[in-house]
C-alpha cells in the first residue's frame, strides 16, 4: 500500500429531513447566493419552490443561474461568474447532479482568477481562492457531491476537461434520496453504470497489499449490483435510491483508490465520445468498460478480472482463469444491457469511426503519450477498443 493523505471535508446531511438546516448551514460561509440548477427537473419535483422559500424566509439574498445543460458548457460558467461579480455573491449553492455542481466547481474559482475560467481547467493560472459551494443533490451518480472534481466542455474545440483541487470540494451536501424518485429509468441506470464505473478505475489495478480498499469496493459494486435494477424499474423505491445515492459519494470520494496508482482510463476514453458527440457520460462507460477488459485481458490481468466476477457477482470458481474473467466479463456486459436497460453499442448512440484517431491522438498528448492505467494504453490500443465498442450481435 502506497503511503497516503485522506480527508473527508464535505457535511453530509443525509435523508429525508435534512434540508431545513440547508439556511444554518449556508449561513457559515456567506450570506449572498448563487442558485445554480439545471434545465428544470428541480422545479417539476418542488424543490425550487422549497429551496427559495428558506432562502427568503431565513433572509438570504440570491441571484439565480439556470439551464445548466448535461455535459455542462463553459459559457454557463462564464454566466455564472458574472452574475457573482455583479452582484457581489458569496456563496453558491448548487442544486442538481454533476453537471450543475461540477459548473458551480469551476464558477467558485474562476471569480477569483484574472484571466478566462477554461484558463483554470487548461492549467495556465492557477487556483488561488475559490467560493464555498453547497450542493443538494438531485440524482446520484457523478459523486461531485462529495470529491474535488469538476469536468467542463468546451464546444468550441471539442474538449471536455476535468479541474481538481481541494477548493472545489463542497462544504456541504444535503442527499435526501426522495429527490431522485423522478430520475427517469435511463438516468437511473446510467448513473448506476457510473458508479460502478468509478468503483472499477479504482478497485481494478495490480496494486498489492490494498484488500481493505479492495472490499469496500466491493461492497459498493455489490450494492449497485442489487439496488441499480431495483430503483430503474421502481423509482419510488427509498430504499434503493438511498443506497444508490450513499454509494455514488465513496466511489468517488478518495477513499477506494488510497495506496494505489490509478489513472482513470476508461473515464478518459468516455470524456472524449461525450466531447465530440454529447452523449450522457454514464451510457457511454457503460458500452466503454467490458470491451475495456476484454482488450486488456491477459495472464497478468486475468485473476484480477476474474476476481472481480466472483467477489461483485458470486461467480463460481470453475478452476479455469481465463473463462471465468470472460464470464465476468459478459455478466458485466449483461447486467449494464438487461438490468439497467442501457444501449449497448456506439452505434446505437449514432456514432461511428469517423474521429476515432483524433479522440485517441489528443488523449494520448495530454497524458505523455499514453494512457498508464491497470494496463498501458497507446493510440492504436484506444482505436481497437472504440471500434470493438460500437457493434454487437445481439
Ligand atoms: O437539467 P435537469 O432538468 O435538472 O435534468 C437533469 C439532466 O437532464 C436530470 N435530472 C437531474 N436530477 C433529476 C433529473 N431529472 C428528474 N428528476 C431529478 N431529480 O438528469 C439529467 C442529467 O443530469 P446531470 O447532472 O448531467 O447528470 P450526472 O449527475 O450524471 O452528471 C454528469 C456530468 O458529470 C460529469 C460527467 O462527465 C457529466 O458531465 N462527471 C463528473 C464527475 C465529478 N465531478 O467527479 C466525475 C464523473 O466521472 C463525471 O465525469
Ligand atoms: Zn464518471
Amino acid at each position: 500500500m502506497i503511503d497516503f493523505t485522506f480527508a473527508l471535508p464535505t457535511k453530509v446531511l443525509f435523508g429525508k429531513d435534512q434540508l431545513k438546516k440547508l439556511g444554518t448551514n449556508i449561513k457559515k460561509y456567506g450570506d449572498r447566493v448563487l442558485l445554480a440548477y439545471g434545465g428544470g427537473s428541480i422545479k417539476k419535483i418542488g424543490l425550487y419552490d422549497e429551496i427559495t422559500k428558506i432562502l427568503r424566509d431565513e433572509g438570504i439574498f440570491f441571484k439565480e443561474l439556470s439551464g445548466i445543460e448535461p455535459n455542462p458548457k463553459i459559457d454557463k460558467v462564464r454566466e455564472g461568474i458574472k452574475i457573482i461579480r455583479d452582484n457581489d455573491l458569496n456563496f453558491i449553492l448548487a442544486v442538481g447532479g454533476g453537471s450543475v455542481i461540477d459548473s458551480a466547481k469551476l464558477i467558485a474559482p474562476g471569480v477569483f482568477a484574472k484571466g478566462d475560467p477554461w484558463d483554470l481547467v487548461l492549467k495556465k493560472e492557477k487556483i488561488t481562492d475559490a467560493l464555498k459551494i453547497g450542493v443538494v443533490l438531485t440524482i446520484a451518480a457523478t459523486g461531485s457531491e462529495t470529491d474535488n472534481i469538476g469536468v467542463i466542455s468546451n464546444d468550441k474545440t471539442n474538449e471536455k476537461l476535468s479541474i481538481a483541487g481541494k477548493e472545489l470540494i463542497p462544504a456541504f451536501a444535503i442527499l435526501n434520496p426522495e429527490y431522485t424518485f423522478s430520475v427517469n429509468p435511463y438516468q437511473t441506470g446510467a448513473g448506476s453504470a457510473d458508479i460502478i464505473s468509478h468503483t472499477l478505475e479504482n478497485y481494478l489495478t495490480l496494486d498489492e497489499g490494498c484488500f481493505l480498499q479492495n472490499k469496500f469496493a466491493e461492497a459498493i459494486l455489490k450494492t449497485i449490483i442489487k439496488y441499480g435494477p431495483i430503483a430503474v424499474k421502481d423509482g419510488s423505491n427509498y430504499e434503493a435510491r438511498a443506497n444508490i445515492m450513499w454509494a455514488s459519494s465513496w466511489a468517488i470520494n478518495g477513499l477506494l483508490d488510497k495506496g494505489k496508482d490509478t489513472d482513470w482510463t476508461v473515464h478518459s476514453m468516455e470524456h472524449e465520445l461525450s466531447a465530440y458527440y454529447d452523449i450522457t457520460h454514464g451510457v457511454g462507460l457503460a458500452i466503454l468498460t467490458p470491451r475495456f477488459l476484454e482488450y486488456i485481458l491477459n495472464d497478468k490481468t486475468v485473476k484480477m478480472i476474474k476476481n472481480f466476477g466472483i467477489n461483485a457477482f458470486g461467480l463460481e470458481d470453475s478452476g479455469d482463469d481465463f473463462k471465468d474473467a470472460r464470464l465476468a466479463i459478459k455478466r458485466l456486459f449483461d447486467f449494464f444491457k438487461d438490468e439497467l436497460k442501457l444501449p449497448m453499442s456506439l452505434r446505437e448512440l449514432g456514432i461511428d469511426n469517423k474521429y476515432f484517431e483524433e479522440m485517441a491522438e489528443r488523449q494520448v498528448a495530454r497524458r505523455g503519450g499514453r494512457l498508464n492505467g491497470v494496463w498501458t494504453l497507446n493510440k492504436d490500443d484506444i482505436v481497437a477498443i472504440y471500434k470493438k465498442s460500437l457493434d454487437y450481435e445481439k
